[in-house]
């Protein structure tokens, strides 16, 4: 199969119609979409990413309005933060109704749903009169793609076409809420940080993002998002080695050359850190290094999310 990287929304829509999986752009990171109500292009997205089918998948819709139908409650407080920051990269875990295919929630009684603000698939969305399940368009395990080109380095020769929108904005998949009683639960930190949904809210919403804490959320294992080297967090003894790759937050420390060593932002802007971060760990694993070193961010807003990934990234080479 040849893949193909396309502008053309109307091209995509047609491609989804005909329950074809394709690559889109999000405000997040780039997806793997399909015709969510089509069992075979489900079981096909499940195929192409090696995703265990027993890892549910997002639906993702224009507005509340086009899902009512696939949902069978919206607490209020999910309505607060929908009205505040969707579209936009938060996803609700909320109770599904019998038009869910069962499929998509991994046999759970609850649906994640997100309604993205990202234009180029808004439009798409708005096309058609389906829901679009899309996972990240990363092979499960991997570092989720935040360009067209990387999705196209995963997956070539297995999806038919790529919806290119450029670079994503955010760069770290959707935060998942849902409710335990009447509070919002966090179940993955995500673009929106834990202070501005707190400033929402009026509290702060407990986290449970941990497998053992939260079987509702299998995706939350402990070893993801990682690169092929080795990556490990750097200390502040540790000194140059040859053949080892830097990520450093801000700027590049005495005694590090400039060319294996890469920032993230030159301001320390955690929004700029964070729409880098899997660019920057997908360039510095194609380098052939025998490992990688990354600076660890402070643990207060953003930092909390990229924290959360840089943890399960690393925790594999532990
Ligand atoms: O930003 C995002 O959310 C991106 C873009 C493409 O929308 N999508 C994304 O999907 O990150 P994925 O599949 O890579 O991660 C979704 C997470 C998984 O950990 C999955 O287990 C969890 O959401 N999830 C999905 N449906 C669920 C459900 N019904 N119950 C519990 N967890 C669910
Ligand atoms: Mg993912």
């Amino acid at each position: 199969m040849i893949t193909q990287i396309t502008t053309d929304i109307k091209q995509a829509a047609d491609a989804l119609r005909a329950n074809q999986v394709i690559g889109i752009p999000t405000e997040t990171v780039y997806g793997l979409a399909s015709n969510a109500l089509s069992p075979e292009a489900v079981s096909t997205i499940f195929s192409v990413k090696q995703r265990p089918t027993s890892n549910p998948l997002i639906l993702h819709f224009a507005n509340l309005e086009q899902a009512e139908s696939y949902i069978k409650e919206f607490h209020g407080e999910l309505k607060v933060l929908y009205d505040h920051f969707s579209p936009g990269p938060i996803t609700f875990l909320v109770p599904k109704t019998a038009s869910v295919p069962n499929e998509i929630t991994s046999g759970s009684s609850l649906v994640a749903v997100r309604f993205p603000s990202h234009p180029q698939f808004l439009a798409l969305l708005n096309l058609i009169d389906f829901p679009v399940a899309a996972p990240s368009a990363n092979k499960y395990g991997s570092v989720s793609p935040t360009r067209a080109e990387e999705v196209l380095a995963q997956l070539n020769g297995e999806i038919p076409l790529i919806l290119d929108g450029g670079t994503c904005h955010y760069g770290l998949e959707s935060t998942i809420v849902g409710m335990d009683g009447d509070r919002v639960i966090v179940y993955r930190l995500g673009s929106i940080d834990l202070d501005e949904l707190s400033a929402t809210l009026g509290y702060i919403p407990e986290i449970k993002n941990q497998a053992e804490q939260s079987p509702l959320a299998p995706g939350m294992v402990k070893y993801h998002y990682a690169t092929k080297t080795p990556l490990h967090y750097l200390r502040k003894d540790l000194k140059f080695k040859e053949n080892t790759g830097y990520i450093f937050i801000q700027s590049i420390p005495q005694g590090f050359p400039s060319s294996p060593c890469m920032t993230l932002s030159s301001t320390g802007d955690l929004k700029e850190v964070a729409r880098n971060l899997y660019h920057t760990l997908i360039t510095m694993d194609g380098c052939g290094f025998n490992a990688i070193y990354i600076e660890k961010p402070l643990d207060e807003g953003l930092g909390l999310t990229i924290l959360d990934r840089l943890q399960r990234a690393t925790a594999k080479f532990n």
